[in-house]
């Protein structure tokens, strides 16, 4: 099977072409920047074309450009699109994609595909993938990829457009949100070398959180922030509950807090079945430490 990456210079344009290669595929790459598209193409041993020649050429082509060039690379290649085609997309956001492939292509099968997970990650498998069917076709398909993704040991999950961004409003966007205002925080006090030294495990979760986001893409991060549906509130709301807390601390309310806390612990053991293993969940996480 031959599959076009567009945006295959990229981070995980590269990522799926290794991933594809290994799987026996055929893999052609494009990408804006000639030299790094070239250079990308040297490294992962596959040919390189402009987005229209690659379209041309494939039975499956993969989109994974940043939102902001989405609605470019739709009109460009829309033209060139096939009947017998099937079009991804690996857009961390899925409403806007999966509606502008739905304007611009009138031929070939779409599917919205969102990896929840970076380039650093070894394999498919454990990883999180959500699929954005929007009609019968499209359920087809997403159905046909569920089974060769959970071969491979993924966990996927199938959901509309719209409802895949208000949950990754939370998921990602105030995890996001989170860990970028405790960098900030955090960089505001000295002794921030003995702080990691003799920190427990609760502030190596926080850090090892800081770190994974602000290690990533501040481009695409600030893309997922303004472009999340609902995610003001959902900041608010944080903004709100932060506000409670620390006003319960500036009033010395000890009898408060741990009433407070108390209830929360109670609510997340009904509501989640796993919450028992928080301790064992944050060893593993900090290993690395
Ligand atoms: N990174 C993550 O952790 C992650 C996780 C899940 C999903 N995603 C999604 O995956 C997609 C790609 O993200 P990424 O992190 O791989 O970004 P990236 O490293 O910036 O790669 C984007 C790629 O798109 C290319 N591109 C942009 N406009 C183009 C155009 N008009 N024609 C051809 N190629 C074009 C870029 O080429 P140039 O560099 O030459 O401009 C680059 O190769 C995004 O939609 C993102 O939301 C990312």
């Amino acid at each position: 099977m031959k599959v076009a990456i567009i945006g295959g210079s990229g981070k995980m344009g590269q990522w799926f072409t290794r991933h594809l290669l290994e799987e026996g595929m055929e893999v052609v790459i494009t990408g804006r920047n000639q030299p790094k598209l070239l250079a990308a193409g040297k490294k992962l041993g596959v040919p390189t074309a402009t987005n229209i020649e690659a379209v041309k050429k494939a039975d499956v082509v993969v989109i994974s450009v940043p939102l902001d060039t989405f609605e470019t690379v739709a009109k460009v290649i829309a033209p060139y699109v096939r009947e017998e085609q099937v079009i991804v997309d690996l857009t961390s956001l899925k409403t806007k994609p999966v509606e502008l492939m739905h304007r611009y292509f009138n031929k070939g099968t779409i599917l919205g595909i969102h990896p929840v997970f970076g380039p650093g990650a070894k394999s498919v498998s454990n990883q999180n993938i959500v699929l954005t069917p929007t009609n019968e076709e499209e359920a087809v398909l997403a159905g046909r990829a569920r089974l060769y993704l959970e071969e491979k040991g993924a966990n996927v999950s199938i959901m509309t457009p719209q409802q895949h961004d208000q949950i990754m409003a939370v998921v990602l966007g105030l995890a996001h949100f989170i860990a970028i205002v405790s960098a900030d925080t955090l960089l505001g006090f000295q002794q921030f070398e003995q702080m990691k030294k003799i920190g427990g495990t609760t502030f190596k979760v926080l850090y090892t959180l800081v770190e994974s986001v602000i290690s990533e893409d501040p481009e695409l991060y600030a893309d997922l922030q303004m472009n999340f549906p609902h995610i003001k509130e959902v900041e608010a709301l944080f903004l709100a509950k932060t506000q409670t807390w620390a006003d319960i601390v500036k009033n010395d309310d000890k009898q408060g807090f741990a009433k407070k806390m108390k209830v929360l612990r109670e609510k997340l053991e009904k509501t989640d079945p796993a919450f028992h293993n928080a301790y064992e969940n944050m060893y593993r996480i900090t290993d690395k430490f």
